[in-house]
């Protein structure tokens, strides 16, 4: 099967917030979705399901849900009852209710930094304290690469912790984290009574010589105390069709989620399980081509930013489509993000990772290569302009 993720395809004057949020000749880089069109055998099960015209309150979830019991049985062995899923509109959803629902309301919620926006906003919707653990970042010649340490994850736990929001695969660090890293850190919260939500919706997207372990497969111990949060939105490109879900193993667990999204009043889209169901079941052959694309997208980044930007760093992403730019030492005139956007005329993101995170910029390569070398070049003259 050949794809042509080359296509340039217009997003601009459609309902795309990458596409409109900034001026016209802005090519934007920041939000994670990618301006690929989704697989066929998806696009040809909603166009049927349109055609039926009829789009009341939908019932398809057991369908669904032996689809998704199966897939996590053949990528990892992981076996999950149909019961044990619960549907969300998305996952940031998932990451506010688990903020609210598990502990008691005057518990502080940990994260480890950088990390993606939300995790830090979910403890602010709960009106709870958090707790920072940073991720180390390790320099080794024109790369970095962040790891875990451990002594200071464990002394950010207190008492009144009662939540670890994970990230997994990282967002943006691009770490597909390693058994004994997820199984360290599975220990120190079974320890101290700390309840992980493990986000893995970039799992599917690792790359060659890189393997997801989902969190709640370390042990039946660390099952017990795991939601993970999953969806076929970042893999598919499926974000505007509002479906992810989360499985979570024990029941007392469970009904804490479910308490609170039943309490929200909020349900599903039908067209949401049509393009998951079909995403999982057909969309594997245009999931490998993608991966080989996204490799070549972030080898070129890799590349290109080691040749040209003599004093910005990167991480050698293992998964995401995310690049992750240090420019702490850059000499870029105020904040890198707000230099790129106004004068390479590409928007990056910027300024909501978390403390310490500003000089940093996460530009999302799930595009075109033509449009990634452009946006690079773009940057490159930027930066050689200022000298
Ligand atoms: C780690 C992580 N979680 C959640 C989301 C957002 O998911 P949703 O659109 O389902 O809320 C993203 C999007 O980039 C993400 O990177």
């Amino acid at each position: 099967m050949t794809i042509n993720f080359d296509e340039i395809i217009e997003r601009r004057g459609t309902d795309s917030i990458k596409w409109s949020q900034f001026d016209p000749d802005i090519i934007p880089m920041w939000v994670a979705d990618m301006d690929f069109r989704s697989p066929e055998p998806v696009i040809r099960a909603l166009h049927e399901r349109i055609e039926h015209g009829v789009f009341g309150y939908g019932d398809v979830g057991k369908e669904l849900k032996n689809a998704i019991s199966e897939r996590l049985l053949n990528r990892y062995n992981w076996k999950v009852e149909p019961e044990e899923i619960v549907f969300l509109p998305n996952l940031v959803n998932g990451l506010f209710i688990a903020g609210k629902g598990i502990g008691e309301p005057t518990d502080r919620i940990l994260v480890q930094t950088p990390v993606y926006g939300p995790f830090l906003m979910s403890a602010d919707q709960a009106k709870r304290p958090m707790d920072v653990a940073e991720l180390t970042k390790v320099v080794d010649g024109r790369k970095i690469r962040y790891e875990i340490d451990f002594d200071a994850f464990e002394a950010a736990i207190t008492p009144e912790t009662s939540l670890f929001l994970l990230c997994s695969p990282h967002n943006p660090v691009g770490r597909v984290w390693e058994r004994w890293e997820l199984e360290k850190m599975a220990e120190i919260c079974l320890r101290h009574n700390v309840t992980i939500c493990s986000d893995e919706i970039h799992s599917d997207l690792v790359y060659s010589g890189y393997q997801h372990i989902p969190t709640a497969t370390l042990s039946t111990e660390v099952a017990d105390n795991t939601i993970t949060l999953l969806a076929a939105s970042k893999t598919f490109n499926l974000p505007g069709l509002s479906l992810g879900f989360a499985i979570v193993k024990n029941p007392e667990l469970r009904k804490k989620v479910t308490d609170i999204f039943g309490g929200m009043g909020v349900h599903i889209s039908s067209l949401g399980f049509t393009a998951t169901l079909a995403a999982y079941r057909e969309g594997q052959p245009w999931l490998d081509e993608l991966l080989k694309y996204l490799q070549g997208n972030r080898d070129y980044l890799e590349n290109y930013v080691a040749e040209n930007f003599p004093r910005i760093l990167t991480t050698h992403q293992e998964g995401t489509y995310l690049g992750w730019l240090d420019c702490c030492d850059a000499g870029l005139p105020g904040l890198p993000h707000e230099f790129f956007t106004q004068e390479a005329r590409v928007a990056v993101t910027g300024g909501w990772f978390g403390q310490g995170c500003q000089g940093f910029v996460r530009m999302n390569y799930g595009c075109p290569r033509s449009v990634l070398v452009e946006a690079l070049d773009r940057m490159h003259e930027a930066i050689s302009r200022i000298g």
